[in-house]
């Protein structure tokens, strides 16, 4: 079995009756998505926030119920989503996919976040995998040379031979620090550089971690 069907589909076994969830996005929570939307078909009620259109679309397709935030919304009870890298003091880098801005805004609305991965996204540490970070259009350029100051060299995401958009309508940079070794320090350095909408960096937020291996197993912590 593919290490990220296993992953994905192990993590559908967290999600009961009544639960409200964050859908993620990528190729490993496809598999929790696939796998929820045949437990909906036999009578699982749920409803779900999708972090990304992508993830939207294939929740339609599949029958899961969906709603949007509202203001007196109580946490989700559960959101399951995919990573780039994960440490091994379980922070992640996020936004492969470009979705991090709302994968981390459910992730922290979240009373249980469980990360899914394959085997070869565990790493000692971060920063092999270059840092996402979304940011405004406006200026990006200022923006990309105030977070270069922070040891990196951004390249501007591209996609069919022009700038990748997010679905907040922004711009995403990717930035190769080589190692990450202060995740939590970053993250808030990051963050303060106006312009700056979100980082990929996910720290102290991962409840459970299931990782996938090829022989269809997986790991949990
Ligand atoms: C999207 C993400 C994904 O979760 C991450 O890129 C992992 O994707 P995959 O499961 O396809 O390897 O952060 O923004």
């Amino acid at each position: 079995m593919d290490s990220k069907k296993a992953a994905g589909e192990k993590a559908a076994e967290y999600v009961k009756n009544g639960m409200k969830i964050g859908l993620g996005t990528g190729s490993t929570v496809y598999w929790t998505i696939v796998k929820l939307g045949e437990m909906v078909k036999e009578g699982l009620r749920i409803e779900a926030i999708p972090t990304s259109e992508q993830t939207e679309k294939l929740a339609i397709e599949l029958g899961i119920p969906l709603f949007k935030p509202y203001p007196s919304m109580k946490k989700l009870d559960l959101t399951i989503d995919g990573a780039d890298e994960v440490s091994s003091d379980v922070n992640l880098i996020k936004g492969g996919g470009g979705a991090l801005l709302r994968e981390k805004m459910l992730a922290s609305y979240s009373s249980v976040f469980i990360t899914v991965v394959d085997h070869s996204k565990c790493v000692s540490e971060l920063g092999h995998f270059p840092l996402p970070v979304e940011v405004a259009k406006f200026g990006w350029e200022l923006t990309s040379i105030q977070i270069a100051r922070l040891g990196c060299a951004p390249t501007l995401r591209m996609a069919n031979g022009a700038p990748f958009i997010t679905d907040n309508g922004n711009y995403l940079l990717d930035c190769p620090f080589d190692t990450i070794t202060n995740p939590a320090e970053m993250t808030v350095k990051l963050n303060r550089i106006p312009g700056v909408a979100e980082n990929g960096l996910f720290v102290n937020m991962t409840n459970i971690l299931i990782v996938g291996r090829a022989d269809g197993m997986v790991r949990i912590h």
